[in-house]
């Protein structure tokens, strides 16, 4: 049986991955893949178990082990071994501890086949760094967006002031340079486009912009999902 259509959505932090993917899983009746969230309940589950980071072996155990519900609590929530870790997640901590699991070739390995059981009919969006090079390599639609990292730092600095959030943009900015380090230069699964990606810079585009420029790809790729 031929497996079900991946679209994959590949970039760095900020470049609109996110909401891109939702509302393209949306419009197609796709599942949604948020890789990076499964990376971020890792970094969680290892804080909290206050394993050493250098203990690669321990920290793949517990990424086989943990247990990971999304969408109990709706769209956005993510439950860690029953917990509500939705908002710990996407603290600075939980982006801090993604990147540092991240970096650890078992924890890749142990989070990989969790990935693949995603894809389901009628199809999937995978959103991360890794999915059109490792993950899906034999995806339909294969798309890298990126973004200035000067757009990108004034993106999260608009989302977190919406939030009531304080943030201060040069601090933002250079979490995200050194993030922007750390996942293009580790030696497993670096940020890079895959060689068949469609490179979209999104730095002067409007999100609409974003999301009707892939819609078109997806049309020319998929005409039989997309007419649906
Ligand atoms: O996409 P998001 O910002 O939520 O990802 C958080 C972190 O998880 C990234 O900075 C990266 O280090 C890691 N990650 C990864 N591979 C993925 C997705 C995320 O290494 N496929």
């Amino acid at each position: 049986m031929a497996s079900a259509p991946v679209i994959t959505i590949d970039g760095p932090s900020g470049s609109g991955k996110g909401a891109v993917c939702a509302v393209i899983a949306e419009r197609l009746g796709f599942a949604l893949l948020d890789s990076g969230a499964l990376y971020r309940v890792l970094g969680i589950a290892v804080h909290k178990a206050g394993v050493d980071l250098a203990n690669h072996q321990a920290v793949a155990k517990l990424a086989g082990e943990m247990a990971i519900e999304f969408g109990r609590n709706g769209p956005d929530s993510v439950q860690l071994n029953g917990e509500d870790v939705s908002l710990a997640i996407r603290t600075d901590l939980g982006s801090d501890m993604a990147s540092r699991v991240g970096a650890i070739p078992a924890a890749r390995q142990a989070l990989h086949e969790r990935q693949l059981a995603f894809r389901q009919p009628p199809g999937l969006v995978a959103d991360g760094r890794d999915m059109g090079t490792v993950v899906f390599p034999d995806a339909q639609l294969k798309i890298y967006l990126t973004a200035s990292v000067e757009a990108r730092a004034q993106r999260r600095y608009k989302q977190l002031i919406g939030k009531g959030i304080d943030a201060i943009l040069p601090d933002l900015l250079r979490d995200l340079k050194e993030r922007d380090a750390r996942d293009s230069q580790r030696p497993v699964s670096p940020l890079k486009p895959a060689e068949d990606a469609i490179l979209l810079d999104t730095t002067d585009m409007t999100l609409e912009n974003v999301i009707a420029r892939v819609m078109e790809f997806v049309q020319q790729r998929l005409p039989q999902v997309a007419s649906q």
